[in-house]
């Protein structure tokens, strides 16, 4: 059942590429995004509410929904929403993201805007759930079945979802063309391809894994739509390594966090070579001038732009700037499995959790 695996953890890490394929497949039909009920043209304003690795998949579809489709987002830990009780103003879509369907503070959240929101969207991978049946839409992401706690193919999974919602709604509001939008989409068919390269360096994986098990504490950096996947790398090493780990804005560094660094704390920067790389490149300069140790994870340009004093370089494929957040969700989740793995402790079951969280 864990298809010639160790854990249900990396088959399902492994699966991606496919299951990837199979959303694409099931959302773009004919050369079209096919998402026939909603109507992007009369969302104003878009509240996005989700739990855990769900909420950092709605993070980093902020970036895309303000930038390619002009939507003004507000993202929110579903805890907080459901007894902050925020005003909802006329003309805002409520889009609740959830693998399980079945988080109890998401569905409270859910049900706080019934009737208050324009319209209530989900993006789940249990199309009978609860949080499903309270939807007036649901876009199922496809991920098939996700037995390991820490959630990984449903996360990539959510982000193509997101990703196409993000570019339905730019093509409808008029603010791409064709031709770009079919740039992107031949740019989504392609990453699956793209998931098969970043799966295939274990080795390396393994070599840094069993360096970063030695330490008591590691930051993940990220910057713009990375920041978000900082969040989750840390997240998903901290729940199966039991590492004490923090997923930081680049530029935050220096408002606090730049204190904890010194010899002994591996800093993983994720970091492709995009408009934002060079403001990356000082940051982890100030790391590495106080002993910081800057795991870089990056394409071949921004290694070689990056130049030397790293710690360690994990090379990763090219890939379009809008994608690169599902790609590098790769490496995270590698790294946090490897280290788990390096650690000894219980991968798909770790201590303390649930993999669906249906009480409060
Ligand atoms: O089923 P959901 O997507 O609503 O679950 C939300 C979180 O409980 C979940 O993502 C959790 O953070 C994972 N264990 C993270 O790997």
């Amino acid at each position: 059942e864990k298809g010639g695996h160790k854990h249900f953890m990396a088959k399902e890490i492994a699966e991606q590429p496919a299951v990837i394929g199979d959303a694409l497949g099931h959302h773009i039909q004919n050369g079209q995004i096919a998402l026939p009920d909603v109507d992007f043209t009369k969302i104003d304003r878009l509240v996005m509410v989700a739990c855990g690795t769900a909420f950092y998949a709605c993070l980093t579809a902020k970036y895309w929904f303000e930038q390619l489709a002009g939507i003004p987002v507000e993202v929110d830990i579903a805890s907080e929403f459901r007894y902050r009780e925020p005003p909802i103003p006329t003309g805002t879509v409520a889009l609740f993201v959830s693998q399980s369907g079945e988080t109890a503070d998401t569905l409270a959240a859910l049900q706080y805007c019934e009737g208050r929101a324009d319209q209530i969207l989900s993006v789940v991978n249990v199309p009978e759930s609860s949080i499903a049946r309270g939807s007036d839409v649901v876009l199922p992401i496809y991920a098939g079945t996700e037995i390991g706690v820490a959630s990984t193919k449903a996360f990539t999974c959510q982000l193509v979802v997101l990703v196409l919602m993000a570019l339905k709604a730019a093509q409808d509001k008029g603010r791409m063309d064709a031709e770009t939008l079919n740039g992107h989409l031949t740019d989504l068919r392609n990453l699956p391809g793209l998931m098969n390269h970043a799966l295939s360096g274990n080795t390396v994986m393994k070599k840094l894994a069993r360096k970063l098990a030695e330490a008591t504490d590691i930051l993940f950096l990220g910057r713009g739509q990375m920041y978000p996947l900082a969040m989750e790398g840390a997240l998903k090493l901290k729940e199966i390594s039991y590492i004490h780990a923090e997923g930081y804005a680049s530029g935050e560094l220096k408002h606090g966090p730049i204190a904890l660094v010194d010899k002994k704390t591996p800093i993983v920067v994720m970091a492709p070579s995009d408009r934002l790389f060079d403001k990356t490149v000082s940051n982890m300069q100030e790391v590495m001038a106080r002993g910081g140790k800057v795991l870089l994870i990056t394409d071949a340009k921004g290694a070689e732009e990056a130049g030397d004093g790293m710690w360690e370089t994990l090379i990763m494929p090219e890939v379009p700037d809008l994608f690169a957040p599902i790609l590098y969700a790769i490496p995270a989740q590698l790294l946090a499995y490897h280290t788990a793995v390096a650690k000894g402790t219980d991968v798909d079951q770790p201590r303390n959790l649930a993999k669906s969280v249906t009480v409060e």
